[in-house]
């Protein structure tokens, strides 16, 4: 008999109001991108990206609400936005993300905010078995949340227009 004892949970569902998040900030963002004001944050492996991660986390009450009730809903939980880290990434140009993970978070979430069919998913790897991996079929409007210990990647491309992301993190210790 063999069976798995702790499977990953994974979780895909449509952001309510992504048209909406996207029309306030996408152009912020772009413009963020357009004039390079991010440093690589230190520690993280790419020589490549443009992330808010260091020096700016969204505190914005309505992106915060949202992914927050998402959650809620998800998980049957009453986070708060206080139990949350959130920023943004913007890739165009050959910018990827090096294989890492999350923690000590304990849920992970990344919204696809500018994402079209030439943009490319991130890769997950199984923590029990490192050669193998899973690459979600997502679309703009979608947002995934994982464990935050599974670690996943953002392979290198280049690409015509933006590939816009939010990510966040969900504490248990705050
Ligand atoms: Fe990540």
């Amino acid at each position: 008999m063999k069976f798995s004892i702790f499977p990953v949970d994974f979780w895909k569902v449509k952001v309510p109001s992504h048209t909406t998040i996207k029309d306030k900030y996408l152009d912020s963002f772009i413009e963020g991108y357009a004039n390079n004001i991010y440093q690589i944050p230190s520690g993280w492996g790419t020589q490549k990206c443009h992330t808010s991660f260091q020096e700016i986390r969204l505190i914005e009450e309505d992106i915060l609400d949202e992914y927050v009730g998402i959650f809620n809903s998800l998980l049957r939980e009453c986070y708060t936005q206080e139990q949350f880290d959130c920023w943004y990434q913007v890739y165009k140009d050959s910018e990827y993300q090096e294989w890492h993970e999350h923690s000590p978070s304990t849920l992970s979430a990344i919204h696809f905010l500018k994402f079209d069919e030439e943009h490319k998913a991130p890769v997950f790897r199984d923590p029990n078995n490192k050669s193998n991996t899973y690459t979600p079929e997502v679309e703009e409007g979608d947002i995934i949340i994982f464990p935050s210990y599974v670690q996943h990647c953002v392979p290198e491309a280049q690409y015509r227009n933006h590939r816009a992301t939010i990510a966040l993190n969900l504490n248990l210790t705050k």
